[in-house]
């Protein structure tokens, strides 16, 4: 069971044109991580920025930068996210050829390694490899843009990831992406996510704070009846 919880909003939401203000912004307003989805227009439908964006905000962020990769290939840009800063580097299966390879990669520049699994990928992505992992990232959407919604098929994914990740007695992060927003973070949470990534509802929801806050409070939650489940079906 995870005794931790972490926000990390989406700067896909943000002001572009602001996004070193942004990024300060949600961090002042609790913000653990600061997610950042490089899309490429190939893997999936959309475009938006690369390493040198995100050495641009490391002065900014005094959290962690997760890095999601939408991307095809991925391998030529670890390095280059690696020197930009990047503390989690992410990457979905179906764009690398050679997924142990990349994880290797990722690790041998001192990040941590995040495996991203669509929701129609299946787990079986996971054997072999999850112990070499940092983060599994489940998507809740279909990669590509932001302010999407919840696909409600996915808790009972994010439930079997858990006991996967339990069942291996490593401590590798649980990160749910898409649709999160606190009317859905406590049952995401319940399921066994410990890391909620989440764009529209922080960006858009006026004060970061607020709506920082009410997320957590509901995610906090979701673990505390996780957590009474559990020691019932003890
Ligand atoms: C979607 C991105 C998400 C997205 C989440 O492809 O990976 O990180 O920004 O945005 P919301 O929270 O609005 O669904
Ligand atoms: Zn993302």
């Amino acid at each position: 069971m995870s005794s931790t919880l972490r926000i990390a909003p989406s700067l896909l939401s943000a002001d572009f044109a602001r996004l070193g203000e942004e990024t300060a912004a949600v961090i002042d307003a609790g913000a653990d991580l600061i997610h950042f989805d490089v899309m490429d227009n190939h893997y999936v439908p959309n475009l938006t920025v690369g390493p040198m964006v995100c050495q641009a905000l490391r002065p900014h962020a005094a959290v962690p930068i997760d890095v999601h990769l939408m991307v095809r290939p991925v391998d030529a840009l670890i390095a280059p996210f690696a020197q930009a800063g990047a503390s989690i580097i992410s990457f979905h299966p179906e764009a690398s050829e050679h997924v142990d390879r990349t994880i290797q990669l990722i690790k041998s520049h001192g990040v941590k390694a995040g495996l991203a699994l669509n929701p129609a990928t299946p787990l079986h992505h996971l054997d072999h490899v999850l112990e070499q992992l940092d983060l599994v990232l489940l998507m809740s959407v279909n990669p590509g843009f932001g302010g999407q919604g919840f696909i409600e098929r996915v808790l009972p994914k994010i439930e079997a990831v858990r006991k996967r990740i339990d069942a291996s007695g490593r401590d590798i992060w649980l990160e749910v992406d898409g649709g999160v927003k606190a009317d859905n973070a406590r049952r995401i949470a319940a399921a066994g996510a410990d890391t909620l990534v989440a764009g529209s509802a922080v960006f858009n929801g006026g004060n970061y704070g607020v709506s920082i806050a009410r997320i957590r409070e509901q995610a906090l939650l979701g673990q505390a009846q996780r957590g009474r489940d559990a020691r019932i079906a003890a």
